[in-house]
């Protein structure tokens, strides 16, 4: 078996930690159970790019379980916690000398090289043979796929939107050595896949504008868009793990500091709960009225980065967008004014700009923390290089919220995979019957006692007694 991992010694306490999360991930050991005879992914050879994380082994062995084939990467190079990569190698059934369990090219602190070239092995079977299926995070092996047959159809790509053009330059280059390897490999790969089931916002964002502008090459279903996925993760999980990224990285008291949450989507919404929750005086920056609006109501101040720049212990950027604090903004903090990002990319905060500050020197404190010393003797405290501090500076988000955005990816491979021409080429979220069963599936676990409707009462409301409870336009 061919893989790459920090260290197969780790695997026996991967799956430790592996058997522990396994008891608070009831829907996915539910979906096991429910599909065991039916094997519904037999077949299907899943390409997934997802941080790779003791959950996400969770996730592995169940789409194993089903019936796939799978190949691993993680989707950020801090991402990965090198234990459960090793277990996910070894398997339950395998030893360290003798591995029988997922191919997985994946460990903590990978280069960009070396992230390109893990999402390449991942992207090829060792016969040779394309994936048929792809479950991302963020997109980047979609992007992969899909850069690489327009490469191959035209002979170059435009540079895309306003991403790292360092990180450009990495992907180039591996289009560049991969099309040189095996001419129509990448065409041949978008041709073969069947779907991808993508997790988070900013994956998402990408493929409705490959939709748009027609150069999406298969059908997707938008997982991140199921409630039961993005108002639980993205706010109950990052309302988790903001806090334990923070923790992990500087164990700074955060009672009584002030906080700066940029954005208040769902990870924002999270993200402040938690930092007001410690006793922060929390500040919300908003572009969208509604939001903004929202935070008002929930007792934030709202305003302007440049306004309170000055005065904020700890910034936590959870936009999705680029360019939030700025070079500019950095040198205008309190001397250790925490900087953070939970959003997908590095690029909400503006790192190059940092590095280019004149006379600005970096002081490495450990892994994934940076003091940046500026020529006054100031310094602000980076952690993860701006990528997302949640998974590179702890552990992410904690196994039961995780075990709801995975059902839901299980349910969408499936859909896919086995309903493929129900599934035009385009952009689709699950239907609301299969995201109330997922959120069923966690009900009994924490207790919760679910009313039911009489028929007089359904009938007035005009459900169905088994649901779908709401509206598509429901809003939750
Ligand atoms: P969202 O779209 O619900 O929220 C983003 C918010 O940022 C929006 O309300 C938007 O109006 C606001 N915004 C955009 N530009 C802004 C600017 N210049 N200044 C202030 N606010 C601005 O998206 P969601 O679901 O909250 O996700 C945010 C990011 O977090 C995405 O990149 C997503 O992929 C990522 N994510 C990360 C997770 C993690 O574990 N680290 C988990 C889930 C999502």
């Amino acid at each position: 078996m061919d893989y790459k991992v920090a260290d197969l010694s780790l695997a026996e306490f991967g799956r430790k930690e592996i058997r522990l999360a396994e008891h608070e991930m009831p829907g996915l050991m539910a979906v096991r159970r429910e599909y065991a005879d039916a094997q519904p992914l037999r077949g299907a050879k899943i390409m997934g790019s997802l941080h790779m994380t003791i959950q996400t082994a969770v996730l592995i062995e169940t789409l194993v379980a089903l019936g796939a084939d799978v190949r691993w990467v993680s989707c950020n190079i801090f991402s990965t916690q090198d234990h459960a990569a090793a277990a996910v190698v070894v398997g339950p059934e395998g030893t360290v000398d003798e591995p029988k369990g997922v191919p997985v090219f994946a460990w903590k602190g990978e280069t960009l090289e070396e992230y390109w070239w893990c999402t390449d092995q991942a992207l090829a079977w060792p016969d040779g043979t394309p994936p048929n299926m792809i479950l991302d995070d963020g997109g980047d092996a979609t992007l992969l796929v899909h850069k690489g047959a327009e490469y191959e159809k035209v002979g170059s790509v435009p540079e895309f939107g306003a991403d790292d053009p360092e990180e450009w330059g990495v992907i180039l280059d591996t289009l560049r050595t991969t099309i040189a390897a095996r001419p129509g490999r990448w065409t041949e790969t978008a041709a073969a896949i069947k779907g991808v089931t993508e997790e988070t916002t900013t994956g998402v964002h990408r493929l409705y504008e490959m939709a748009k502008n027609g150069t999406l090459a298969f059908p997707a279903i938008n997982v991140n868009d199921s409630v039961t996925k993005s108002k639980f993760d993205n706010k109950y999980g990052c309302r988790h793990s903001v806090i334990d990224g923070l923790n992990r990285a500087t164990d700074v008291l955060i009672g009584g500091k002030v906080a700066l949450v940029a954005g208040y989507g769902d990870v924002g919404k999270g993200c402040a709960d938690a930092l007001r929750g410690q006793g922060a005086r929390v500040i919300v920056t908003e572009i969208d009225p509604i939001c903004a609006l929202q935070a008002a109501m929930d007792g934030y101040q709202v305003t302007t980065l440049d306004e309170v720049v000055e005065i904020v212990d700890i910034f936590v950027t959870t936009t999705g967008n680029f360019n939030i604090i700025t070079a500019d903004h950095m040198a205008r903090m309190k001397h250790q004014a925490i900087v953070s990002n939970i959003g997908h990319f590095d690029n909400e905060i503006d790192m190059a700009g940092l590095m280019r500050t004149p006379g600005i020197v970096r002081n490495n404190i450990k892994p994934q923390v940076d003091e940046w010393v500026y020529p006054d003797g100031h310094s602000v405290l980076v952690l993860a290089e701006g990528r997302l501090m949640n998974l590179g500076c702890a552990t992410g988000h904690p196994s039961f919220v995780m075990s709801n955005s995975f059902t839901n990816q299980v349910i969408a491979q499936i859909e896919l995979f086995t309903k493929t021409e129900e599934y035009p080429v385009g952009v689709y979220v699950l239907p609301k019957h299969l995201d109330e069963k997922v959120a069923r599936l966690h009900l009994g676990a924490l207790g919760v006692k679910l009313t039911e409707l009489t028929k007089e009462q359904a009938a007035y409301i005009g459900v169905d007694i088994e649901g779908p409870y709401k509206p598509d336009h429901y809003r939750y």
